[in-house]
């Protein structure tokens, strides 16, 4: 009888502190629960996303037909609270232009190309396979497309493309967005190793404005992705243009960089000629933000890296994207960072579990233990740590673990993913990870999220992230604190995620 009581108290603790394996996951171990991930077929970077009407629209690109690159269509879904997708139609088939590669979309309020006040105006690069492969350089064009009902349907602009193609190999990726001192479009694109800023009064007739970079940041391969946006900093503006960049990375592979400085309308100048980075981890990719969010700067990227996304372990999909994270700018010792935080909307389908002051670690300290029948969706918060040496291990009951922690002699958070689970599809993937710490305050504050094949790390309130992912045979649900002497920690919070199945 003792020792019923004794499991029951067991199973309602774990009930308590531990959300159990959904069917979906079950069904697809590596689905995410909390990340957008499409039904089937292969997804790569986030495309023209725009809000409108209560609704975020997410954009991908996307190959229905296979789970590997190929053939890029614009895939949709839509989102009213940022955390629960559906998946809608896809929005854009190849045509005779050519395939559709990555750009973005914007609400036309005032009506400027003529499609109807509020036409949804995606502008995309057509890339096209046969021009590729006759040896051409005119390969990669920006085109247009609206829909009047929200993204449900679109029209082609039939005087496509838009901005053609004067001779660079790369050259694409538009992102385009209103510059109201000038009553202008701006579109930021990718043109190999730099950016080139074009205007355009209508979003059908373009004018080369600027060239950027061709001399600054990273270049250990081709720039991609771009996006020019725009914060207020107690009054002064602060321009803030990030490149996505493959290879090249801090880690390796792709990864997403930022310049701050000003803009004009006409050109960028940057402030600081660092090299910064939005997110340190291997599997941030292509992130930009959405359009039309006022002065909210929400940003999302694609969860994998050129280097093995064709090949990692999942089955009848292939990839997912971050979560939605909202970027706000931040000065240390006279320099401007960006700052990454989770955007709120999560908060909804947290169930805190426990939240306890003043803890002491001496050697390890377990959050929480490991089960077989958990389903690895976590928050972890840990405020006013002070900047010592100290690891967490995400474990499960296989022995197979994600350490992430902060390593003192070199001021570097890391991620090490060198244990697992399946790692073996690709040679680099076994590896630990490490990012800067930029704060410069004593105390460190760190946010993880764990979905089933993935963590991110918010560090210092998100002035350092990084984003990894992997593939358990189970997923990591334990938490366990490690430090070699002794850790004092402020406050911790840790809580499980419930989301309803995506797409269902
Ligand atoms: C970035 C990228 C873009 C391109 C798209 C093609 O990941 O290479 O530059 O438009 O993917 O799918």
């Amino acid at each position: 009888m003792r020792y019923n009581n004794y499991l029951m108290t067991l199973a309602t603790a774990l009930i308590l502190t531990q959300a159990p394996l959904t069917a979906q996951q079950k069904a697809e171990p590596h689905r995410p629960q909390l990340h957008f991930s499409p039904k089937k077929g292969w997804m790569n970077d986030p495309n023209g996303m725009v809000f409108i009407n209560g609704q975020y629209h997410l954009f991908f690109q996307h190959n229905p037909d296979a789970t590997v690159w190929g053939p890029m269509h614009w895939g949709h879904a839509i989102s009213t609270d940022l955390v629960h997708w559906k998946e809608q139609a896809i929005a854009l088939y190849p045509d005779s232009l050519g395939t559709i590669f990555s750009g973005s979309a914007v609400i036309d309020v005032n009506n400027t190309a003529g499609f109807g006040k509020n036409a949804m105006v995606a502008v995309y690069t057509n890339h096209s396979h046969e021009g590729e492969k006759a040896g051409s350089d005119k390969f990669q064009n920006q085109s247009i497309a609206y829909s009047l009902d929200e993204g449900k349907t679109w029209t082609k602009y039939k005087g496509n493309p838009v901005l053609k193609n004067p001779g660079i190999r790369d050259f694409r990726d538009p992102k385009v967005s209103w510059y109201a001192p000038g009553k202008k479009w701006i579109m930021t694109l990718a043109t190999l190793d730099h950016i080139t800023f074009y205007s355009s009064p209508d979003l059908k007739n373009w004018k080369e404005e600027s060239r950027f970079g061709r001399t600054l940041g990273a270049h250990g391969g081709v720039w991609e992705c771009p996006d020019l946006i725009s914060f207020n900093d107690k009054g002064k503006p602060i321009w803030v243009l990030i490149v996505n960049l493959n290879p090249g990375g801090p880690n390796g592979g792709s990864a997403t960089q930022y310049f701050t400085g000003s803009f004009n309308g006409h050109t960028f100048t940057p402030d600081d000629t660092t090299t910064k980075w939005l997110d340190y981890g291997p599997d941030e990719y292509a992130g930009i933000t959405w359009s039309n969010t006022g002065n909210r700067k929400l940003f999302l990227g694609w969860m994998s890296n050129w280097q093995y996304a064709n090949v990692v372990p999942t089955k009848n999909w292939r990839s997912a994207m971050t979560l939605p994270r909202e970027l706000t700018v931040k000065k240390i010792n006279g320099r401007y960072f960006v700052a990454s935080t989770l955007v709120k909307e999560v908060d909804a389908v947290l169930r805190p579990v426990r939240n306890a002051s003043d803890i002491r670690v001496t050697g390890r300290y377990e959050v929480v233990p490991a089960s077989a029948a958990a389903n690895g969706l976590f928050r972890l918060d840990l405020r006013g740590i002070p900047a010592a040496d100290f690891s967490m291990a995400l474990t499960n009951t296989k022995g197979e673990e994600v350490v992430v922690g902060f390593d003192k002699a070199t001021n570097q958070f890391y991620i090490d993913r060198t244990r697992s689970g399946n790692t073996g599809f690709e040679k680099g993937f076994a590896k630990r990870h490490v990012a800067p710490r930029i704060a410069a305050n004593a105390g460190m504050n760190l946010t993880l999220i764990g979905d089933a094949a993935s963590l991110e790390l918010f560090a210092d309130d998100g002035l350092t992230v990084m984003t990894s992912i992997f593939f358990p045979s189970e997923p990591l649900s334990g938490i366990t604190i490690k430090a070699p002497g002794n850790l004092q920690i402020k406050q911790l919070k840790y809580g499980v995620l419930v989301t309803k199945p995506q797409n269902r």
